[in-house]
């Protein structure tokens, strides 16, 4: 096996390919333009392109292993690799199989799952969360990460939940630009995923997604728009499915008219792992680099058959030019061929970002008479029960798993936080094998603890909070319903830790339980995070990114009837009534609505200003308020700015996430707060002219905790219409 030092920089195959540099060109200049630092990348790119074979270009678009794709020695073109994932750099697998290679030096930082980090409503922690992902990833010598995935959630069962950023457009945006751009300042290329409309798992390769354009461009489209416009992201990958008939990895539209050619985008699109379908689509159709199909390399759609179609004709040269122009683009964009940096693995540092984020992404749902902090003086024994107590999550999910250095689970966490001074018994209490036995056994033990701490929820097991399928009800499985309700029967300091990755179903217990946490997958730390949380030595400041139901039924694509679709079309029939946007505009009443989140202390809105104002593109407004911590504990609040449209001539979802900002407060603290909302903060788009459009009219302006606890309002006035493309 190479080293990782030649893996990781190519650099030796540099020297090589200098020291072969027989070329007159090459002695006459000294050093070929492509690998001079100095000249501009498309200088580079156009030199390189020039010296390729039509063999070499073709290895540059396909795969040469289930994550690399071919060196190219004779120039000095490392092998390129890519891995997964989200939320940190997975196991290498392969060559040629997903299993494990078995190495021992690829441990990793165990981040949270990106619907903690979403709900940290930081994008100060999304950069830190993207600079250890950069780091390791240099370190594994890896050179594109498949991440982050932006995919809006329409459906709290998507088996995909966890690794998204939840179900608003502007917040997954604000997320992910801070994501990319650190993991990018490694020299290490993101891959947003997965372009697009990909919100379900149930037929996911075929299932062909049918929507407006409004809706598409509104709620399915902002966040890859920004990771390409504001990240400058390297990389985009193709979802499975299809979109208006046609498969995202080929799709016309998709790819060649919104991607390329609206949004600008100069980078590389990368097929998801076997959801090529079509050859002459896939060549025509905007994918660049063909990863994972199910066939020998030499078989892929964009190797063989693609070189045969150049020779006989069938393609000009200009398509297969652009996608290798496209690649190597890329590779000298993040210095490919210059030694790049040492990245770091496992560092105190990356343990931290993790913990810290674990920390801010839960969000504490419910806290009745104060049943939460713990106080750690008063308590001398806690009935910790529940599975998920002591079951380790990294190795799960499908692509996102992670080969953690190590997790610390929450009874773990526990442990080492209380330094022996509080006993704790364990019941698993629920769990595929567990019976009532068990749950007797629990009952017993809360009933003799002076807390309970029922750690419930789901995990990353095939119809869970996993790839590959959706879950199949909203309910928590293993009859964990009626164990949550005995145990808060037992004793009435029941306190419910939520380790889920998407929302569950509580109207069985909750009414019966004062405190309710939601931990999410919370990484390597998480253990430990959660005992700083449950203890108060950090005070919650995380807030829902997607709305939790009642029940299902409530949620919009199943009062619709439109999921999961009928003779493999998934009809989007809600349209842009998304999460909260459904549930505002139609008056049903959430369990938790979005942006929800519960603090240990108090915090007070007030002296609400929305200054007028202009900037190059015209008026704008700047929302002023002031935001004081009332409570007695340091604390953070996420202020979150809504707008909603008085009298649109087009119809709009009630109110809609257009600014948001997280304010650290002392006891007492008064902080201004000013939140700049641009002309795109009042648009709509309209899919006749094609263009966002916003119009003269007033503006409801509300800050609140949440979409639904709106605390200062006001009107504003757009003076003029404006429509821009
Ligand atoms: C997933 C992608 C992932 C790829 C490579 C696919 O099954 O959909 O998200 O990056 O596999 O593991």
């Amino acid at each position: 096996m190479k080293s990782l030092t030649d893996l990781r920089t190519g650099a030796v195959a540099v020297a090589a390919a200098l020291a072969l540099a027989g070329s007159a060109r090459a002695a006459d200049a000294g050093r070929p333009p492509y690998l001079d630092p100095a000249q501009p990348v498309e200088a580079r790119v156009d030199d390189l392109l020039g010296r390729l074979t039509l063999d070499e270009k073709i290895a540059l678009v396909h795969g040469d292993s289930k994550f690399t794709v071919a060196a190219i020695p004779r120039l000095g073109i490392p092998r390129r690799w890519l891995s997964d994932g989200p939320h940190g750099v997975r196991e290498d697998v392969g060559p040629d199989t997903f299993k494990p290679a078995n190495r021992t030096d690829d441990f990793a930082t165990y981040l949270p799952v990106a619907v903690a980090l979403a709900s940290t409503w930081n994008p100060d922690a999304a950069r830190a969360y993207g600079n250890v992902i950069g780091e390791e990833a240099r370190r594994r010598g890896k050179d594109i990460m498949l991440g982050p995935g932006v995919n809006i959630q329409r459906t709290p069962l998507n088996g995909r939940t966890f690794e998204y950023l939840g179900e608003d457009p502007f917040l997954a945006s604000r997320m992910a630009v801070s994501y990319i751009k650190a993991v990018q300042s490694h020299d290490v290329s993101s891959c947003v995923k997965h372009f697009a409309c990909n919100s379900q798992e149930t037929e996911r390769n075929t299932v062909d997604v049918q929507m407006d354009e409004r809706t598409l461009h509104e709620i399915y489209l902002p966040a890859f728009k920004a990771a390409v416009q504001e990240a400058g992201v390297w990389c985009v990958m193709g979802a499975y499915n299809r979109f208006r008939g046609q498969q995202c990895c080929e799709n016309d539209y998709l790819l060649n008219q919104v991607l390329k050619t609206q949004w600008g985008f100069k980078g590389v699109v990368i097929s998801d792992w076997n959801g090529t379908h079509n050859g002459t689509q896939a060549v025509l159709g905007g994918l660049d680099l063909e990863m994972g199909t199910a066939k020998p390399y030499a078989d892929y759609y964009l190797a063989r058959q693609f070189k045969e179609g150049i020779e006989k004709g069938a393609y000009p040269m200009s398509v297969l030019d652009d996608k290798v122009r496209r690649n190597l683009r890329v590779m000298f964009a993040l210095h490919f061929l210059e030694s790049r940096p040492e990245g770091s693995l496992n560092t105190a540092a990356h343990q931290e970002t993790a913990q810290r984020v674990a920390e801010e992404g839960m969000v504490l749902l419910k806290n009745a008479g104060g049943a939460l902090p713990l106080d750690a003086g008063a308590i001398t024994s806690i009935a910790v029960i529940g599975e998920n107590a002591v079951r380790l999550q990294a190795h799960g999910g499908g692509s996102t798993e992670m080969k953690a250095l190590h997790e610390i689970t929450p009874l773990e966490g526990l442990i080492r936080h209380s330094g022996g001074r509080i006993n704790f018994t364990y019941s698993q209490g629920y769990g595929k094998e567990a019976g009532v036995a068990a749950a007797d056994r629990a009952v017993r033990a809360a009933k003799a603890a002076d807390v309970a701490l029922v750690v419930a929820g789901l995990n990353h097991e095939r119809t869970f909070d996993c790839e590959g399928a959706d879950r199949n009800s909203l309910d928590l499985p293993y009859g964990q319903d009626e164990l949550i309700r005995r145990v808060a029967q037992a004793n009435p300091r029941t306190v419910v830790v939520l380790v889920s990755g998407s929302p569950v179903r509580m109207g069985a217990w909750l009414d019966q339980v004062p405190a309710v946490l939601q931990a999410w997958y919370a990484g390597c730390e998480g253990g430990r995070a959660l005992a700083r949380v449950l203890f108060g030595d950090v005070n919650p400041s995380g807030k829902l990114p997607c709305t939790f139901p009642k029940k299902l039924a409530d949620s919009p694509a199943y009062a619709l009837g439109a999921y999961p679709g009928k003779g493999g079309i998934e009809p989007y029939t809600e349209g842009l009534l998304v999460g909260y946007r459904w549930f505002d505009t139609k008056g049903i009443e959430p369990l938790f609505p979005f942006g929800h989140g519960l603090s240990y202390t108090s915090f007070a809105y007030s002296d609400l200003r929305l200054v007028a104002g202009t900037d190059s593109k015209g008026p704008v407004v700047t929302v002023e308020f002031k935001l004081t911590n009332t409570g007695s504990r340091a604390g953070a609040e996420v202020a979150q700015v809504y707008v909603h449209q008085a009298k649109p001539s087009l119809q709009r979802p009630l109110r809609e996430l257009k600014g948001f900002r997280k304010v650290a407060l002392k006891p007492g603290e008064r902080q201004a707060v000013s939140i700049p909302l641009a002309r795109e903060a009042f648009a709509f788009y309209d899919a006749e002219k094609a263009a966002w459009v916003a119009e003269k009219d007033d503006f409801e302006i509300a800050i609140g905790s949440s979409s639904r606890d709106l605390r200062l309002r006001g009107n504003f006035s757009l003076p003029v219409a404006a429509t821009w493309k």
